[in-house]
């Protein structure tokens, strides 16, 4: 008989369907500039100024996604990226705009 009660299948199902996305708790220090935030709590998984890793992987540097969706992005997370709710609207806002200059 097929155990449908295994623990460990269960979990990763639940993750499959949640998604993996986790919330970080990055908190910018009054004053950072939107290339510091993003080096300090984005560059690990986009690279140096959104660069990307391994080639071009989740590069953002220069993306044409809508303002308003990469702010959503950035404070509400992703399917794997994680949120970051200590990241203001503001600050949101000026990585935004960090990463479509760059
Ligand atoms: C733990 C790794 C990780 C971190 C840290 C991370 N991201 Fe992401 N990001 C991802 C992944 C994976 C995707 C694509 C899949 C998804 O949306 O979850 C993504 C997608 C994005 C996208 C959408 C791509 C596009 O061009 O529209 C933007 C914008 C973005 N991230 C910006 C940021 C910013 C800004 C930060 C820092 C505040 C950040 N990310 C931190 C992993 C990360």
């Amino acid at each position: 008989m097929i155990r449908t009660t295994n623990p460990t299948v269960a979990c990763l199902l639940a993750l499959m369907l949640a998604g993996c996305s986790d919330v970080n708790d990055f908190k910018p220090t009054v004053g950072m500039t939107a290339t510091d935030i993003f080096a300090d709590a984005c560059s690990s998984c986009h690279g140096d100024g959104g660069s990307g890793k391994f080639g071009f992987l989740l590069k953002v540097a220069g993306t044409e996604t809508a303002a308003e969706e990469v702010v959503a992005k950035i404070r509400h997370g992703g399917r794997i990226m994680p949120a970051f709710p200590n990241i203001d609207e503001e600050d949101a806002v000026r990585i935004t705009s960090y990463l479509k200059t760059q």
